[in-house]
């Protein structure tokens, strides 16, 4: 269910984009830097605003990976569990952080929104294996106490 707040700022954004047909990627874009996410309801309101099929809007949303339909944490770590980190023990270092971080089992995402927790196979940076990627900042050889470290200076004191 929208607010009436989130209605008028989800009609700005169609207006932003003049309700052109060739905006669904920038409008989705706009959504989910409203919500954090790509709520359904944001997205049948946009589309039936601009005159266009539902269906259109929610094709495009799952075709590319950049949007995600469930509330995500404030903090974005990403593990890396492709071979060669899995090889240097990524796996038990994700079951680890998945219980620290408190996420559910089958969840990516902690209760308490603080923390997303997302496994990708390989980035790109086997050498340093095994590699996490905390907000964007990348790091390699990671351990259980070093990412501890970095866990704790994200929590809120
Ligand atoms: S397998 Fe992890 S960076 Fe390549």
């Amino acid at each position: 269910m929208l607010t009436s707040e989130q209605v008028n700022k989800l009609e700005e954004i169609c207006k932003r984009h003049n309700k052109a047909q060739s905006a669904v990627i920038p409008v989705l874009q706009d959504v989910q830097e409203l919500f954090g996410y790509v709520p359904e309801d944001a997205v049948n309101f946009v589309a039936d605003s601009m005159g266009m099929p539902r269906s259109h809007f929610f094709g495009v949303a799952t075709f590319y990976a950049q949007f995600h339909f469930k509330p995500r944490g404030k903090n974005i770590i990403t593990a890396c569990s492709g071979t060669a980190c899995h090889v240097k023990g990524s796996g038990r270092l994700i079951d680890n952080l998945a219980r620290e971080l408190g996420i559910p089992e089958g969840e990516e995402t902690s209760r308490d929104r603080q923390f997303t927790l997302e496994k990708v196979n390989c980035v790109g940076a086997c050498s340093i294996a095994p590699v996490i990627i905390i907000n964007k900042e990348v790091h390699g050889k990671m351990s259980s106490d070093k990412l501890m470290k970095e866990i704790k200076k994200l929590r809120p004191e």
